[in-house]
């Protein structure tokens, strides 16, 4: 048995290699289960007792050495393969791409900072809603067919038969955010509410249940149609370019009065005709009017003493002028192959 021992001893103090397989091949055959030396241990119960203390020192020895040797062996290793002599520090680094802004985004944030410009705060308010503020207070009187223009999602229905003003809906118009600042506040209001509102509608290209507003309102003594007028050409030209011309047409809206509906000049043909403007080289972009003296009063203040304009306009209608990408579906998506495509500086 000593001359086993003596023998490994002297394997493992000359044992050295560079290569990691070695070095694991070189543990399995002393320290793995079959190995040398717990055959040695298993040896060492026959060894007579008097014997025993030297050899069990004798083996101890040699396991601890080999552990030693191992674990030395294994820092050098490692130390090597990370060392720089084995990097090149010239190579070009991994490129990380960045992410884009959703056009959505793009476009609504470029809505809000033109009339920031101009003095007009951000409002937000609750995407659930009750009638009151979406329809009530806005002028639609009970079972009037103005509220069918816009097709509502119904969260709760209210049983009895004399109100309808606590129905619980989604919003179908951000002018529901309007309501509650003139709640809130006195004038001057001068304010827009982004954000996104519902409609029962079939999805199609040209429909989607969801989608997105920013609605404006100004109100303060003396505001009349002229500014509504000069403050939809400013965002006009902002938003389209300085050669962009606006036509306001009448239209219909509980809340407004009078009411309008507002086209830009066809940016795409200039105004000559092409398909986006159905060869009448305009296109609608916003409905917009004077605020009813009746939705005044009903949100507490005095229609005698103020007046207001407001306007509303779909972002994904804006969307669809400025990258000419015209199946809504695609905005809601999310398909990085689209999202990608679209660069944003705000
Ligand atoms: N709230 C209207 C809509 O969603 C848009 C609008 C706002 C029209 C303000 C006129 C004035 O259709």
């Amino acid at each position: 048995m000593q001359e086993r021992i003596n023998k490994l001893k002297s394997e493992v103090g000359s044992f050295a290699t560079d290569n990691i397989n070695d070095l694991e091949n070189f543990r399995v055959r002393f320290l793995g289960k079959k190995g040398f030396i717990p055959l040695l241990f298993s040896d060492f119960a026959s060894v007579s007792s008097d014997q025993k203390r030297k050899y069990g020192k004798l083996i101890n020895d040699l396991k601890n050495l080999t552990i030693e040797k191992i674990t030395t062996l294994k820092t050098i290793l490692e130390e090597k393969s990370f060392s720089v002599s084995n990097t090149d520090l010239t190579l070009p680094g991994d490129s990380f791409s960045v992410g884009s802004r959703h056009p959505i985004s793009i476009v609504r944030n470029s809505i809000i900072d033109i009339f920031t410009r101009i003095g007009f705060i951000i409002s937000e308010g609750p995407v659930i809603e009750d009638d009151n503020h979406v329809f009530s207070k806005l002028n639609f009187p009970p079972e009037h067919p103005a509220r069918d223009m816009q097709d509502t999602f119904f969260i709760e229905k209210e049983q009895s038969e004399n109100t309808n003003n606590f129905d619980i809906l989604l919003r179908t118009h951000t002018s529901s955010v309007q309501v509650r600042d003139m709640e809130n506040s006195s004038p001057p209001i001068r304010t827009i509410s982004p954000g996104r509102v519902f409609r029962n509608e079939a999805i199609t290209a040209r429909a989607h249940c969801i989608f997105h507003q920013v609605e404006g309102l100004y109100i303060d003594t003396n505001v009349s149609f002229a500014d509504l007028k000069q403050t939809l050409l400013y965002f006009a030209k902002e938003m389209f370019g300085q050669d962009t011309k606006i036509r306001l047409r009448p239209s219909y809206f509980p809340f407004t009065e009078p009411s309008g509906e507002m086209d830009v000049s066809c940016l795409i043909c200039g105004g000559k005709g092409c398909a986006v403007c159905k060869h009448t080289g305009w296109v609608e972009i916003l409905g917009c009017g004077m605020v009813d003296p009746n939705v005044l009063d009903n949100c507490n203040i005095d229609s005698k003493k103020y007046t207001g304009f407001a306007f509303g306009m779909g972002v994904e209608r804006i969307a669809q002028l400025k990258y000419k990408v015209n199946d809504l579906r695609l905005y809601f998506e999310n398909d990085i192959r689209f999202l990608s495509q679209f660069q944003a500086s705000i």
